[in-house]
């Protein structure tokens, strides 16, 4: 947060806070709007680690007979920011409900990778409008990526004033501070630091399931893709030590977990921010491929700093799985310019053909991004080609959404919203055409499952992942639960595999 902001939060005072609303004196005292051009600011200053997290004596027990709900939208960070919020409540002595109607707190941690992300959230504040006019104890918090975008912050003082708290990803550790001023205050509660270069260790979490587990390596993102807001929302990049990082996967280990995902928005930039040494994303790979845990995962690459002692590494699989995110987004060297993603169609070619030489059968999928700003028929072709040529096994693919305060949004585009849709239509033809052909040659393969629980379908089938990440539904008994076995798979969809299992509790080396 900048020195303005930090003042402005710090003269908060509940006890001279009227109880009518006076947003002139509202803005001028106690809001200070998060701001998109200070968080574009990347400075030199060394990243601060906060080893030390405790809830604070005063708010122990805050939540005794109060139950939380949170809804979380967007990636894998939000839902794993969410573990570490529950984790928060529940040190306070809340406990979780999974029905908003009981809850005594709700929490919407929300996303603003796109505007229909965005429109998602406005519908449910809006949802939660009658809820919280039955019962004014409720507390109604907005957090996450939108709350650090200050166009949404004004709208939601201006047109959902029963929304109690807005703070933002940087403030995801202030929550018991929050709650507590929320209580006291009559005032919405906004803290969202624009811009923040920290990383807090000892966090709480109360993780969702307990086979699979989140661990996040490193925070925000320095790209700047000319498109994208995460930059703004997440602040800059900055990893965590490689001991924190180790212990804590070493603690899922002997806790019980078979997979971990390592998590960042560009995971190939981990260790960049080190001053101290020379340490990348290979090295701590490396280090925890001798962790006694069956499978490590991580997302999400950027293709420009995926190095060949990363490729090196991951060559020698054991625990690292054979299944690459590798994020293209446009298959025309001009638009990845546009773009900024500071690579070429044949780069990204030549990066595919030297992990494919080191590890012949990985999966790879992939995010691709169509209509973007005056993109050419010509411009899009290259992208099916690519993907033929590449051959993911499947792909997240979206409609251009311009997103306020990137570069990207301020330019003129001359591709009709129609021509997008009938672009993202054969695009996704072409995805699941060589996604169904990939799985067709799993008939008649055993491959090894994690069985995750019954199918969402039919509670007498189980359904688990492949190390490649295909979900497979499989006859089985609930013993197998949070097990490796092993499948034969007798049919293959589009998108998943159906097979018997031949084999119970895999020896994995
Ligand atoms: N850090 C990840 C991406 C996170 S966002 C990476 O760089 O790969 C997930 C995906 O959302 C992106 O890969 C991109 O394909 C898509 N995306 C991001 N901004 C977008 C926008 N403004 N419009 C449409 N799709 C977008
Ligand atoms: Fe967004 Fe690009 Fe960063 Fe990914 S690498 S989060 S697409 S700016
Ligand atoms: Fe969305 Fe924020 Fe993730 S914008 S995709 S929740 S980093």
């Amino acid at each position: 947060m900048n020195e303005k902001q930090r003042k402005a939060t710090t003269l908060v005072n509940p006890s001279d806070k009227k109880s009518e609303k006076d947003y002139s004196k509202y803005f001028e005292r106690i809001y200070m709007p998060p701001s998109l051009k200070d968080a574009k600011k990347r400075g030199k200053e060394e990243v601060k680690y906060h080893k030390d997290f405790e809830i604070p004596e005063q708010f122990k027990g805050m939540g005794n007979g109060r139950n939380f709900y949170i809804r979380t939208y967007g990636c894998q960070m939000n839902e794993h920011d969410t573990e570490v919020m529950a984790g928060i409540f529940m040190a306070l002595g809340y406990e979780p409900t999974d029905r908003p109607e009981d809850a005594n707190v709700i929490l919407l941690n929300t996303c603003a990778i796109r505007e229909n992300a965005e429109n998602k959230v406005f519908g449910e504040i809006g949802h939660l409008k009658p809820l919280k006019m039955e019962n004014p104890d409720l507390l109604l918090g907005v957090c996450g990526c939108m709350s650090q975008e200050e166009s949404v912050v004004n709208k939601i003082l201006k047109q959902y004033q029963y929304v109690d708290m807005i703070f933002g990803t940087h403030n995801i550790h202030r929550l018991p501070h929050i709650l507590n001023e929320a209580y006291m205050s009559k005032e919405m509660v906004v803290e969202v630091w624009s811009k923040e270069g920290d990383v807090i260790e000892n966090l709480p979490k109360v993780r969702k399931g307990n086979i699979k587990a989140w661990v996040n390596i490193m925070y925000g993102c320095d790209k700047f893709c000319t498109y994208c807001i995460v930059p703004y929302t997440r602040g800059k990049e900055r990893s965590r030590r490689p001991e924190d990082i180790i212990q804590e996967v070493r603690h899922l280990a002997a806790q019980g977990y078979q997979e971990i995902t390592l998590l960042g928005q560009n995971v190939n930039a981990y260790g960049k921010d080190f001053e101290d040494m020379e340490y990348g994303l290979g090295d701590l790979m490396d280090e925890l491929r001798n962790i006694d845990i069956p499978r490590i995962r991580f997302t999400t690459s950027h293709p420009r700093d995926f190095d060949d002692r990363l490729i090196e590494v991951l060559a020698k699989r054991g625990n690292l799985v054979e299944h690459i995110h590798l994020p293209v987004q446009s298959g025309s060297s001009d638009i990845l310019k546009i773009m900024a993603r500071k690579y070429t169609r044949e780069q990204y070619l030549e990066l595919v053909r030297k992990i494919k030489e080191a590890i012949p059968d990985v999966a790879l999928t992939t995010d691709i991004i169509v209509g973007f700003p005056n993109e050419t028929e010509e411009q899009f072709e290259e992208t099916l080609s690519l993907y033929r040529e590449v051959e993911f096994d499947s792909a997240y693919t979206f409609i251009y959404s311009p997103r306020e305060g990137t570069p990207a949004a301020k330019m003129k585009d001359n591709v009709p919203m129609e021509v997008k849709k009938e672009r993202l239509q054969r695009l996704n033809n072409l995805v699941n055409e060589i996604s169904a052909k990939k799985m067709k040659e799993y008939e008649g393969k055993i491959v090894e499952v994690l069985v995750e629980g019954e199918s969402k379908n039919n509670p007498d089938i189980l359904a688990g992942y492949t190390r490649k990440n295909k979900l497979v539904n499989f006859r089985g008994p609930k013993s197998a639960i949070g097990q490796l076995v092993k499948v034969k798979i007798t049919k293959a969809k589009t998108w998943t595999l159906d097979g018997e299992m031949v084999e119970e509790a895999v020896e994995v080396n």
